[in-house]
């Protein structure tokens, strides 16, 4: 699978190298950089081009963006740095350790990319918690703007620039790249036909809960067999245990994502039996 879409990947290769390149050349690039007819455009706004290149080249990423479905492009905020030495950052007024961006930088690459249909976005420790209804929402934007800030975070006023802050969980990375990945990745396996139609079916028919148990060859391995209803050819009887363990996974470890959920008849059912059979309560994923 490695390599997909690299070939193809030109947003993602060009701003890797644009890194090393005068930053003229990159500034010059941006406003040709719209895609039209592609359902989502991303950009990246980010000192550390180079972070992505992997990430968005390889497997669903790198498919979505050569198949059309989405461009993502990636810019060096550093073009739009101020002076001669193109500086981003500066020390804290009141005093503290490190730097944070300044919003005339912010202010200046906004200026150059945003649109009347774009959504710009802010990775922040403190944002709302990213989780999948909001990634299904962002997949039917048209142009996302996502904005990664380094060091210390950013001055505060570059915050009423941005539409939406988001968290990718509480602890705190040292910049914004990964969250934008991990954002980017979520939304691009979205988009109608980033996957095949049957998982996106799946996926729907268990929103909101865990993911049921899954099983390949060998049939038996170290004395574990693989249950019987699974190589028993009965689709709607698979169908029911599915439900039924993803029900069972998800009371066991996130008891909370059952709370807000909406169950259907047969889910409630499902859930009140396998509570029955079930004495083991919550359970820890994982050993330590
Ligand atoms: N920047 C640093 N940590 C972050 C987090 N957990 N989520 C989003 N952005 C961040």
């Amino acid at each position: 699978m490695s390599g997909e879409g690299a070939a193809v990947l030109s947003g993602a290769a060009d701003s890797a190298a644009s890194a090393d390149r005068p930053a003229e050349a990159t500034a010059e690039a941006a406003p040709e950089a719209t895609a039209p007819g592609v359902p989502l455009e991303i950009e990246i706004l980010t000192l550390f081009p180079g972070m992505f290149a992997g990430a968005l080249a390889e497997s669903i990423p790198g498919r979505v963006q050569s198949r059309g479905l989405a461009a993502v492009r990636i810019h060096d905020l550093r073009q739009w740095g101020l002076g001669r030495h193109k500086t981003v950052d500066d020390y804290t007024y009141g005093g503290g350790a490190g730097m944070v961006l300044r919003p005339e930088v912010v202010a200046g690459a906004l200026a150059a990319l945003r649109r009347p249909d774009s959504t710009v976005i802010l990775p922040d420790p403190g944002g709302e918690v990213f989780a999948q209804p909001r990634a299904h929402d962002l997949a039917t934007r048209r142009h996302l703007i996502i904005l990664c800030p380094r060091y210390e975070g950013v001055d505060e006023r570059i915050r009423s620039m941005v539409d939406l802050e988001l968290s990718i969980g509480d602890y705190v990375l040292s910049g914004g790249e990964i969250p934008a990945m991990v954002v980017i990745d979520t939304i691009l396996r979205l988009l109608p036909g980033a996957i095949d139609a049957e998982s996106t079916m799946e996926e729907s028919f268990t929103a909101g809960l865990l993911e049921y148990p899954q099983y390949t060859r060998p049939p038996e391995f170290n004395g574990v067999t693989v249950p019987p209803v699974l190589t028993s050819g009965h689709h709607e009887a698979v169908r029911k245990w599915r439900l039924k363990e993803a029900l069972r996974r998800t009371w066991r470890r996130r008891p909370e994502l059952l709370e807000g959920r909406q169950l259907s008849s047969e889910e409630g059912k499902l859930l009140a039996e396998l509570k029955l059979e079930d004495d083991e309560g919550t359970e820890t994923p994982g050993r330590v």
